[in-house]
């Protein structure tokens, strides 16, 4: 089937099935990155309280910019990772400074910014700016190693090349914020880690070559340790 047929079924299983996140509700710039950046090493159900307080603390960009690095200390104190809210506070002056207070749209643009790689740049991008770029985390890779019988270790350069080229392809000019979060949630609830994916419940059952070959539990393949 082609990447069209499958980025439908997805996106209709995600209309269906996508979780109720408080940064779903009003994807800002501001919110989106906020949310990424927690999520980053922090489980959704945790970031979800984190994420609500900061905002009622540091509610956008310039209050951000402006407030006690203290203050952000605080707000982060149990997430770990305090490079994280170092380099949101540091990113945020220069947004402020240099950008005029708007948060860059594009990909290269963003990785400019301190804290800022190519999973929170197409995440940003994508969700809160509608551009076309693939958020390729741990999900998004275990999801197409399984989808294409990937060869290669799920660690390597080459199943990331691979990935991108397939996503890149497949992902939906009008709805690419979606797309990410539809393959995010596949991957969180469905297409599971460990061997235990509920294929019975997958949008890409019957296009799944893992599923087609009862060969799931071999795919992704581990790096060797
Ligand atoms: N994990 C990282 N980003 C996410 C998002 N936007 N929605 C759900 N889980 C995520």
């Amino acid at each position: 089937s082609s990447p069209t047929d499958d980025t439908r079924r997805l996106l209709s299983w995600y209309d269906e099935n996508r979780r109720d996140l408080p940064w779903r509700k009003d994807p800002t710039p501001y919110h989106v990155w906020l949310s990424e950046i927690m999520l980053q090493q922090t489980r959704a159900a945790v970031v979800k309280e984190y994420y609500t307080r900061f905002l009622a603390a540091l509610p956008d960009i310039p209050a951000l910019a402006a407030a006690a690095e203290d203050t952000c200390a605080k707000l982060w104190q149990g997430l770990g990772y305090y490079s994280r809210v170092r380099n949101l506070q540091k990113a945020a002056r220069i947004i402020t400074l240099e950008y005029g207070g708007e948060m860059p749209g594009t990909p290269e643009e963003l990785k400019k910014l301190p804290g800022i790689g190519d999973y929170t740049a197409a995440a940003v991008a994508s969700i809160a700016f509608g551009y076309p770029a693939p958020a390729i985390d741990g999900n998004l890779l275990r999801v197409f190693a399984r989808k294409t019988c990937l060869p290669d270790n799920i660690k390597s350069k080459e199943a990331k090349a691979a990935a991108l080229t397939y996503y890149e392809a497949a992902i939906p000019r009008d709805r690419p914020g979606d797309y990410n979060q539809a393959l995010m949630d596949l991957g969180a609830s469905v297409c599971l880690p460990n061997g235990k994916p509920d294929c019975s419940a997958c949008p890409w059952q019957n296009t799944c070559r893992a599923h087609e070959t009862g060969t799931e539990t071999d795919f992704p393949v581990m790096p060797p340790k």
